[in-house]
């Protein structure tokens, strides 16, 4: 049996794989023990699953509790200074992703409608057309350009601005806030800084909601009596989080990816048709959402171990979803691939509820990117690209971009 492993958790753990496969010791970690103890930095004793059943299973089994995961906070764990809890984390008012039932499914019943399949399919042309102004913003500019700040943020922060009812205009502060919040290892002042300032502004957003609601899904919310501005904030957090950050990263990483893959690349712009498969297996192949947290409410055995009760448990969805048990050649990039299956958007009470918008934002953009920028590249060599290795959220801090000019 292998020793217990000591893994670097909440420090950027380097990406010596190069920047979209596993780091090579969460690869051998899988191989070996797809269910791991391990030890945190601070000493205390969890586990590690990184296999794609046990981690599909991990996921499915209520037992596995959320509320160690406060929202995408993961304090006690990442930062040195943070006595390390050893029961549930207080709940969040509001952060149904940190929460079981019946408390997660009371506030994430109010929102299964809004964001089913057909309701989102009927916002397709509108994505569209937003997608379409911001390359025509994004075609004026003299490259290169960062396509992280013109295009990939923009978009799906536009997206869920308008869909929450949240003025665009306020993007940078709720940008920073949100960026901020998402480092690894700030210190917890500055953590603590991040969520209030966002937390304010919510909060007085959706009082403003209450007073007097408009067409938008926080309005639907706040014209729900029985939901207090404190859950009404933390809803609000959570949308416009999970809403804007992910997206943005997985079309930056992606069009990162695609440039770095060109003979996926040209297949895809051949043949447009490939590209919900394209995104699918975008989105199994970068695994942005990485690192998700669980708590054992009781003793469960689990791919041939038993997780003590009280343990926490860090979960990797790349590693899930690398893994080659589950899929072929896991770290080639294949745009024919039925990479359905995939875990990026989690599995269980808790499967990612924006998931179909995220899947029409993706498609959108990167099929009107391609279209408009028949011959993008990147501005300076991969290996300059900055990796967010530093950040809850995987993905490329800027991706510098250029384009052949058309003849004047
Ligand atoms: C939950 C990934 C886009 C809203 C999740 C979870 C994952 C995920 C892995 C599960 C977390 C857990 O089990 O602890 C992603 C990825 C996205 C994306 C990779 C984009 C590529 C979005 C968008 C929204 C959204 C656009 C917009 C509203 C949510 C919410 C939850 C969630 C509200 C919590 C669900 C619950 O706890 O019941 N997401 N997400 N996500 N996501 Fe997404």
């Amino acid at each position: 049996m292998s020793q217990t492993v000591s893994i670097p958790h909440g420090l950027p753990i380097e990406r010596d794989a190069g920047p979209f496969d596993p780091p090579r010791q969460i690869t051998r970690l899988r191989d070996a023990r797809p269910v791991s103890p391990m030890i945190f930095p601070d000493g205390h004793e969890g586990w590690f699953v990184s296999g794609y059943e046990a981690v599909r299973q991990l996921m499915a089994d209520a037992r596995f509790s959320s509320r160690l995961d406060l929202g995408v906070i993961h304090v006690p764990y990442e930062m040195p200074d943070m006595p390390v809890s050893t029961e549930p984390s207080p709940q969040v008012p509001g952060m149904f992703i940190a929460m079981d039932p019946p408390d997660h499914t009371r506030l994430r019943r109010r929102l299964t409608g809004t964001f089913t399949v057909k309701r989102m399919r009927q916002l397709e042309d509108h994505i569209i057309e937003i997608v379409a102004r911001q390359l025509d913003e994004m075609a004026r500019l003299t490259p290169p350009i960062d396509l992280v700040k013109e295009f990939a943020l923009p978009v799906p922060s536009l997206v869920i601005c308008e869909l929450l009812g949240v003025p665009y205009e306020d993007r940078k502060d709720f940008q920073a806030n949100s960026a901020r919040f998402l480092v690894k290892s700030p210190t917890l002042e500055e953590k603590i800084a991040a969520y209030t300032a966002l937390s304010t502004y919510l909060s007085g957003l959706v009082a403003d909601k209450r007073a007097t609601p408009g067409e938008d899904i926080l309005s639907d919310l706040a014209r729900q009596d029985d939901l207090s501005i404190e859950e009404l904030t933390g809803i609000a957090f959570l949308l416009l989080l999970a809403g804007h950050e992910t997206t943005a990263n997985l079309l930056s990483l992606g069009t990162f990816a695609l440039l770095e893959h060109p003979e996926q690349l040209a297949e895809l712009r051949a043949n447009p048709d490939l590209m919900p498969d394209a995104v699918e297996e975008l989105m199994r192949y970068l695994s942005v959402v990485d690192i998700l947290y669980r708590y054992a409410s009781e003793d469960i055995d689990l791919g041939g171990e038993t997780i003590g009760k009280g343990s926490t448990v860090v979960v990797s969805m790349l590693a899930a979803n690398h893994d080659p048990q589950r899929f072929e050649n896991p770290d080639t990039l294949d745009v024919h691939r039925k990479a359905r299956g995939h875990l990026s958007f989690g599995h269980g009470v808790h499967q990612c509820l924006g998931q179909q918008l995220a899947r029409i934002e993706m498609r959108a953009g990167f099929e009107g990117l391609l279209r408009r920028f028949p011959t993008l590249k990147l501005a300076i060599p991969a290996g300059e690209v900055r990796l967010r290795t530093d950040m809850n959220i995987y993905g490329v801090h800027e991706l510098p971009v250029t384009w052949a000019q058309p003849a004047e």
